[in-house]
């Protein structure tokens, strides 16, 4: 599949340009016995907190709708880290194999996020976000109710309670059909006349391998008792269940024409308020196909920037206010002359920095001198100025405007 056309910095005389520019690459990381996948896209200019996208059921991190999300979100400075649920399965890729034994639970998707924020949180990416569509926006309300540590939750066309409850009254219709026609007998549940009844029983025998009628999308199953349990719990949960145990603000985004979890407006636009924004793409359908993940991008970089900065950054920029105030930007301006070999006379490349507030330049030369950030031509640079002098030039690039 063609993707990531724009992977690599375009060139331009020797230069690169920095504009729309990102770097995506594979990530590998073990959790739990099995390795997992993941694919980390790094906009150039960053707004606000690096989004964790977690998929829908069966899904992976490569279907149109993540890939597109990631890549649209780069354009909008957003950087993002998708991974695959492994349910399981060592280094998973694409739509989960029906025909496999089901021991993944649906719980085990909050371990698997927890760990790869982790892994992001000791790479230098604090601030963070979670996104999930689908079944994993239900995942992620669930693991960031359990959290205080995120900026901000992103779900998009969530499962519901409703959605849930859907699923297993047909589920109950399968059961009756399959009885009538004398074929219950042959799964392992027997003819366990409802779904709860089942659940009941699977929970029973948590390690038994169990044949039974339907796993989510899977007909005739093979799982455990407790992954059919969990799938299919006593109390049917969806997003909104967690939102009220949510500490970050949330952003919904519902799918005007979506058919395979209608129920989202109803379940979210009575919880509208400061820290729940709800909004509807008309014509969208559950997958946001047809240039509506495009849409859903900017609707969430939009969101993202408008979330208060993390305490660490106000912070370094209330400790500093006064400093930018008084600095001396002409020796800010004089000092620039050493950025122009590479960053060009007005800062605008490699990557552009005119424009920057004068904390985002003063922090990024600390994190370059401390090695927060590594870059050895700026750390030579971030080195050779004092603290003094760090400030003026940060003071001077904030006159400049931005492209
Ligand atoms: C020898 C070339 C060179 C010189 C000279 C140089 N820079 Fe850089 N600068 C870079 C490169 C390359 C990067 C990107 C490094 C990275 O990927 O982290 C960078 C990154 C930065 C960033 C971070 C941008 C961002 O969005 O992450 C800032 C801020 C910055 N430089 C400021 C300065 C200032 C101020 C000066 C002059 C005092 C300067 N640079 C001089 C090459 C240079």
């Amino acid at each position: 599949m063609a993707r990531r056309h724009f992977t690599s910095f375009v060139c331009n005389v020797g230069l690169a340009l920095g504009a729309g520019a990102v770097q995506a690459s594979d990530i590998s990381l073990r959790h739990g016995g099995v390795t997992l996948l993941g694919e980390l896209v790094l906009a150039e200019q960053e707004v606000g907190p690096l989004v964790v996208l977690t998929h829908g059921t069966l899904a992976h991190k490569d279907m149109e709708l993540i890939e597109t999300l990631q890549d649209a979100l780069a354009e909008e400075g957003v950087s993002s880290l998708a991974h695959t649920l492994s349910l399981g399965v060592d280094s998973r890729s694409g739509m989960a194999d029906c025909t496999m034994v089901h021991t993944h639970r649906d719980t085990d998707a909050d371990g698997e996020i927890a760990a790869w924020i982790d892994w992001l949180r000791t790479r230098g990416h604090d601030d963070l976000a979670l996104m999930g569509h689908s079944r994993g926006a239900k995942q992620v309300a669930r693991t960031a109710a359990a959290r205080d540590d995120l900026a901000a939750v992103i779900l998009l066309a969530p499962s519901t309670k409703a959605s849930a409850e859907r699923q297993r009254a047909a589920y109950d219709v399968l059961l009756g059909d399959l009885e009538k026609g004398g074929e219950a007998g042959r799964f392992d549940l027997g003819s366990t006349a409802t779904v709860a009844a089942l659940s009941e029983a699977a929970s029973a025998r948590p390690d038994d391998e169990l044949l039974v009628p339907n796993l989510l999308y899977c007909p005739d199953a093979t799982v455990t008792g407790a992954a059919f349990a969990s799938y299919y719990p006593p109390e049917a949960a969806g997003a909104e269940t967690y939102a009220d145990a949510v500490d970050a603000p949330i952003l919904v985004i519902a799918g005007g024409a979506d058919k395979v979890v209608p129920g989202v407006p109803a379940a979210f636009m009575p919880l509208r308020d400061e820290a729940l924004r709800f909004e509807v793409i008309e014509d969208a359908d559950h997958m946001f196909l047809d240039f509506y993940a495009e849409d859903a991008a900017v609707l969430i970089a939009a969101f993202l920037a408008d979330l208060p900065k993390p305490e660490g950054i106000v912070d370094f920029e209330t400790e500093h206010a006064a400093a930018y105030a008084v600095a001396d930007v002409d020796y800010g301006e004089y000092l620039a002359q050493e950025c122009a070999s590479c960053h060009r006379a007005g800062g605008q490349d490699v990557p552009a920095i005119n424009g920057y507030e004068a904390w985002q330049t003063h922090l990024a030369l600390a994190q370059y001198e401390n090695g927060e950030r590594e870059n050895d031509a700026m750390r030579l640079v971030a080195r050779s100025l004092d603290e003094e002098q760090k400030i003026a030039v940060a003071a001077y690039f904030a006159t400049l405007d931005a492209e």
